[in-house]
């Protein structure tokens, strides 16, 4: 059973609300702010927090790591988390400028063609170019045709206001940043006193991430041969319940939960928790 995590932080934080809990500054489907309620108690007490499948991170920017890895396969998230990380006076700036033009329908557009079609983009623009998308896309979602180019529609926001905080920029000047495959930081960092908290692509679910993004059945197997090898580390792993995800971590299930908001993941309505 995994030692019940009651750091003096949070203690604070849940019970007294001296301390702000930072709130994900960027959408991502299967984002887990609202779900962090039903595992927090499995979180064990770590010195190195590494999250190989990052998205949104609801759950680092709650627990504000001292020591932590952060990682993901999208380089576009990659890429705008380390703009803000190590050059975020620029980006914020041309964020905020952005935010008071206004006209955010014309500015969608304007932003996917240059998502799609330019190729010379400074990474600080593409940072930028990313935070809009991410933000004025219908419901966030990335969804890409067959030729790779991403196609979501605006959604139609009229108001847009960021959360980003110097508390974030803080934090992410104390993180590692990675844009690897998952499967690199599992072998690389199980270590005692390591936790991991993995939050892969759902099973059988809409899982359009970025361009060229796929994580099929046999991705899932191997995922789940890959945690079944952790051998000295801490883990949590949230996965939502199927026949086959059942099956391949029968004997590794800790709990599980169920939500009401299950549009975003196809029905995925119950989910399953995997620990060590
Ligand atoms: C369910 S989301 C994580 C959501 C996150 N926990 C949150 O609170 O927003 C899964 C993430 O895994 C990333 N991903 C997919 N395949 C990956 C791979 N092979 N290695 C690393 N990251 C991957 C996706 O880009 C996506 O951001």
């Amino acid at each position: 059973m995994m030692e019940i995590h009651f750091s003096l932080r949070n203690f604070l934080k849940n019970d007294f609300h001296l301390c702000d809990i930072l709130k994900p500054i960027i959408k991502r489907l299967g984002g887990k702010i609202r779900k962090i309620k039903y595992f927090q108690k499995y979180i064990p007490r770590h010195d190195l927090y590494v999250e190989p499948f990052f998205g949104g991170g609801a759950v680092f920017w709650h627990l504000q790591p001292k020591h932590a890895i952060i990682n993901d396969f999208d380089s576009l998230l990659i890429n705008f988390l380390t703009q803000l990380r190590d050059h975020s006076d620029e980006l914020l700036e041309k964020i905020n400028n952005l935010i008071a033009i206004g006209n955010y329908h014309e500015q969608y557009y304007k932003f996917r063609k240059a998502m799609n079609e330019e190729k010379n983009l400074s990474n600080l623009d593409k940072a930028v170019i990313f935070f809009f998308i991410n933000k004025l896309s219908y419901r966030g979602l990335m969804r890409f045709n067959q030729k790779n180019q991403f196609n979501t529609p605006f959604g139609h926001y009229k108001n847009f206001t960021h959360q980003i905080t110097q508390e974030h920029v803080n934090l992410l000047r104390s993180t590692t940043i990675l844009n690897q495959d998952y499967s690199q930081l599992l072998l690389q960092y199980d270590c005692k006193n390591t936790f991991f908290f993995l939050d892969p692509p759902y099973h059988n679910t809409n899982n359009n991430y970025y361009a060229s993004a796929k994580f099929d059945e046999q991705d899932h197997k191997i995922l789940a041969q890959n945690v079944k090898n952790i051998k000295n580390a801490k883990f949590l792993l949230t996965i939502n319940k199927t026949p086959l995800t059942e099956e391949l971590y029968r004997d590794f299930i800790i709990d599980k939960y169920s939500c009401s908001q299950a549009i975003f993941h196809g029905g995925a309505k119950n989910t399953i928790l995997i620990g060590n």
